[in-house]
């Protein structure tokens, strides 16, 4: 029988659709850029953390002692990421990664900012390194595993508050699902009548019902 959480990560990768997944093409053109990849790491980890340490809501969540720490356990990613395999223990993993940043307090937007950062930070060393148009090619795996990977952690995330939520409250799911419906219904209510009704935009969100 499968584990809860194998089964939310199947779950989860079944609800993208297959041309922004990582799929096998990616792994096999990660696998062919491994040792590159592989090179890339020291530089990769002091960026990623140079960054997170320069903005405040982000270096906030760390505590003042573990940049070392943190920095060991995002080079074990990285390895285990380039080199494989991208099998059902390491997308469940991703899942279980996004809950280790739950209990810590980082969100998902910090989450999406660092992916964000990490692809861009590839782009200018693998075009400096194996030309523009291999760069692009390699880029559009790794989008697809920022895809995949931040659709896990996210969903991971809302999935796992919702259930702590459900068991403290003893609320059934169906019930949950009412309640946010309702408070979803009156906050754009509210803003329908609050936001000038002649501006176009206004206009189609009062489509929405
Ligand atoms: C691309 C985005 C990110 C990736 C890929 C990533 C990766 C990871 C991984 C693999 C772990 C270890 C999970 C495990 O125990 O197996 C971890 C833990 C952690 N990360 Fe991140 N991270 C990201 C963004 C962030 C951000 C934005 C912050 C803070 C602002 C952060 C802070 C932490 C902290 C505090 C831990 C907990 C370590 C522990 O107690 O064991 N991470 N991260």
């Amino acid at each position: 029988m499968k584990s809860p959480l194998v089964e939310l990560t199947e779950m989860i990768l079944n609800q993208l659709p297959p041309s922004s997944r990582f799929g096998e093409e990616d792994a096999a053109l990660v696998h062919y850029h491994r040792t590159l990849l592989l090179e890339f790491e020291s530089d990769l980890v002091q960026g990623f953390y140079d960054t997170i340490y320069a903005h405040a809501p982000l270096r906030a969540v760390m505590q003042s002692d573990e940049r070392s720490a943190r920095e060991t356990t995002l080079r074990q990613w990285w390895q285990r990421t380039v080199t494989g395999p991208f099998d059902e223990r390491y997308w469940t993993w991703q899942v279980l990664v996004g809950l280790v940043h739950v209990k810590h307090g980082v969100k998902n937007p910090m989450m999406m900012g660092m992916w964000g950062w990490l692809l861009s930070w590839l782009r200018n060393r693998l075009t400096a390194t194996v030309g523009e148009s291999e760069a692009t090619r390699v880029l559009g795996s790794f989008e697809h595993l920022a895809v995949t990977v931040q659709a896990l952690t996210s969903e991971s995330y809302l999935e796992h508050y919702l259930k702590v939520l459900q068991r403290t409250t003893g609320f059934k799911p169906a019930l949950l699902d009412r309640l946010v419906q309702s408070e979803i219904n009156q906050l754009l209510e509210e803003t329908r009548t609050s936001w000038n009704e002649t501006e176009t935009v206004v206009g189609k969100l009062s489509t929405v019902s």
